[in-house]
């Protein structure tokens, strides 16, 4: 078992274990990263990192919203939903392959607008999936986010509406996006060129934006946590579900420490749980006491019609809205409102 903590949105310190199998990388590194370090922190970042980065680790701090703007901004949607005081950008990460980042990405995202919210999901995997279920085109030669990294596209050329979902937007990922984690590499300010084209976009009436991440800890999902404010991580109740956690983890600590000082993890999300296995609620339990309150209370369910709704270019809130899986996906994104709106509203 290992000791390593990590940083929490609410201030306290979690430790992360490995309890189903001694993950050693993880265990000999150590999760936070200490300020003592740096030499080490700039070694391990290095490798995706620009220099000139890392010798001025002071960013900006990200404001999408004018002061003005927030003045006369609504508090509340028509169904009761808290807006927050300004736009919130959570980043869907977690390394590990077939977790439910995007299926979670797609559904929060379906279930905030339906519930009033304004919500843009960029889609950072090559693999489109995102921008497949919210019926967005992703063809090879439509503007994306690949011309938007690379090409310095303003990201409002880009972003599509989703249909027949008023309120939500993407902007999505060709199969181009699978070379910008090379091609980024010889780009000025590359572990950053997210965050300048968000900056750079007049998201001034958005509410939320989630960001879904590949499988990988590579310059893509580097982007995305300097990007956004808030980490979440959805975790699928197996087994191996915490194995490399704690390198996700280590992950968001050096970006926190030399690129994004605003980076936290606050909010975990349960996924495909099954009630009838006992494993499932080990996990959950597991998960839950190590991680505390920043795991949502909801779980997702496992349920066929969450991974039937994806192949008619729907998320399970349109697809099947009276599901277990929809409900669940409803109860998540109505929590993590709630909770926001207790750090971001005034
Ligand atoms: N609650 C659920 N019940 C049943 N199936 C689910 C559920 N959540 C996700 N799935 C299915 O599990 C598979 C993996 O989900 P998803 O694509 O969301 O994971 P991911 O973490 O985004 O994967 P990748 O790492 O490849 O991007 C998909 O086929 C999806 O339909
Ligand atoms: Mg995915």
């Amino acid at each position: 078992m290992s000791s390593e903590r990590v940083n929490t949105a609410n201030g306290a310190t979690y430790p992360v274990q490995t309890p189903f199998g001694a993950d050693n990388t993880t265990q000999a590194m150590g999760v936070t990263a200490p300020q003592g370090e740096a030499p080490l922190v700039r070694e391990a970042l290095s490798s995706v990192v620009s220099r000139e980065t890392l010798r001025s680790p002071g960013v900006p701090e990200v404001s999408f919203v004018a002061p003005q703007a927030e003045a006369g901004r609504r508090h509340k949607t028509d169904a009761g939903w808290p807006k927050p005081a300004r736009c919130r950008v959570l980043t869907v990460a977690n390394q590990k392959g077939g977790v439910g980042k995007t299926t979670t990405t797609v559904n929060l995202a379906a279930s905030l607008a339906m519930n009033g919210l304004r919500v843009l999901v960029v889609d950072l995997d090559p693999q489109g999936n995102a921008s497949t279920a919210l019926s967005v085109e992703h063809r090879g030669d439509i503007p994306s986010v690949y011309q938007m990294l690379v090409e310095d596209m303003p990201l409002a050329e880009v972003v599509k509406e989703v249909p027949e979902m008023p309120g939500l937007y993407c902007a999505p990922a060709t199969i181009d996006l699978a070379g910008a984690e090379i091609e980024l590499v010889s780009l000025v300010a590359r572990e950053s060129r997210l965050k300048r084209a968000l900056m750079a976009y007049d998201a001034m009436e958005l509410d939320y934006i989630l960001i879904d991440c590949p499988p990988s800890l590579g310059l893509l999902t580097v982007n995305a946590l300097v990007a956004g404010d808030e980490v979440l991580i959805p975790i699928q109740c197996e087994y191996y579900a915490l194995e490399g956690l704690g390198q996700l983890i280590r992950n968001v600590d050096l970006v926190r420490a030399h690129l994004n000082p605003n980076l936290e993890v606050t909010t975990i999300l349960l996924t495909m749980y099954d009630a009838r296995t006992r494993l499932a609620s080990q996990v959950a339990g597991e998960v839950r006491s190590h991680f505390g309150d920043v795991v949502l209370r909801t779980v997702i369910p496992r349920s066929v019609r969450v991974s039937e709704a994806p192949s008619y270019g729907q998320s399970v809130m349109t697809y099947d809205p009276g599901s277990s899986g929809a409900l669940a996906y409803k109860d998540a994104a109505r929590e993590m409102a709630f909770r926001g709106a207790q750090k971001t509203t005034a």
